[in-house]
């Protein structure tokens, strides 16, 4: 990017009177004075405007990802495993909001936002999180009554959720949960407190988002109205 243009992008002035900077001595670059108007700058160039460093602002994205199974909710895996950022076709880096066990698939909201990341992943916003869920065993009715009303999952009581039980052949039950609020494994540990470890887990919503018909392994950009919904939240 031209040094203009980067002074530009990180909302000091215009790229005119960028320019008018860079001739006054201004602007160093790597603490030399830089008075060349052409210069790109580079991977590691360390910008000061008026002694000040300067940033480019990053453009804001949002993605929402079908996690598959067998992907780590990170950046980077010490264990060298795939990571959910593979998954992202852009450059730009972004990050996980929230975490989705390795093995568990669905949705998972990526983004650059640290700001909005750190809003939704507050304990205290606490909205709908809804998971199709294939537990082992028949579960009865009086079993998902248990889920709903608050389970013990080791030294800590769920608070009330909502479950439905969508059908069952001889060895697993299909069922949708909403929890709202977002433990450690907490799906897994809640049917697994009833007696039903779960077999396959795949969060199908978050708050008015919904998975549809995305792909394991796709994903695709969050629309203006669900980015403006995700701030109200
Ligand atoms: N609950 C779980 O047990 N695992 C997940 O990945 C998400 C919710």
């Amino acid at each position: 990017m031209r040094i203009n243009q980067y002074i530009a992008s990180a909302g000091i002035t215009s790229r005119r009177k960028a320019d008018d900077m860079i001739a006054e001595g201004r602007v160093r670059i790597n603490g030399e004075v830089m008075k060349i108007q052409g210069y790109h700058v580079q991977d590691g160039d360390i910008v000061e405007v008026d002694g000040v460093r300067i940033e480019p602002e990053q453009k804001k994205v949002y993605y929402l990802l079908n996690k598959p199974a067998g992907y780590v909710t990170s950046t980077a895996d010490k264990e060298g495993r795939p990571v959910v950022t593979d998954l992202v076709p852009d450059h730009i880096r972004v990050f996980p909001v929230g975490r989705l066990d390795y093995n568990t698939t669905g949705l998972l909201i990526l983004t650059n936002d640290g700001e909005l990341a750190n809003k939704l992943m507050h304990p205290s916003h606490g909205f709908d999180k809804k998971y199709l869920v294939r537990a082992a065993g028949i579960v009865t009715l009086k079993e998902a009554k248990l889920l709903e009303n608050g389970v013990d999952i080791g030294g800590f009581i769920t608070s009330p959720s909502e479950v439905d039980l969508i059908r069952h052949d001889r060895n697993s039950t299909v069922a949708e949960i909403t929890i709202h609020e977002g433990k450690n494994r907490q799906v897994r540990r809640m049917f697994k407190a009833i007696g039903h470890p779960v077999l396959e887990l795949s969060r199908i919503g978050l708050g008015n988002l919904s998975i549809g018909r995305l792909a394991p392994g796709q994903c695709r950009k969050l629309s203006p109205a669900e980015v403006s919904y995700l701030k109200r939240i």
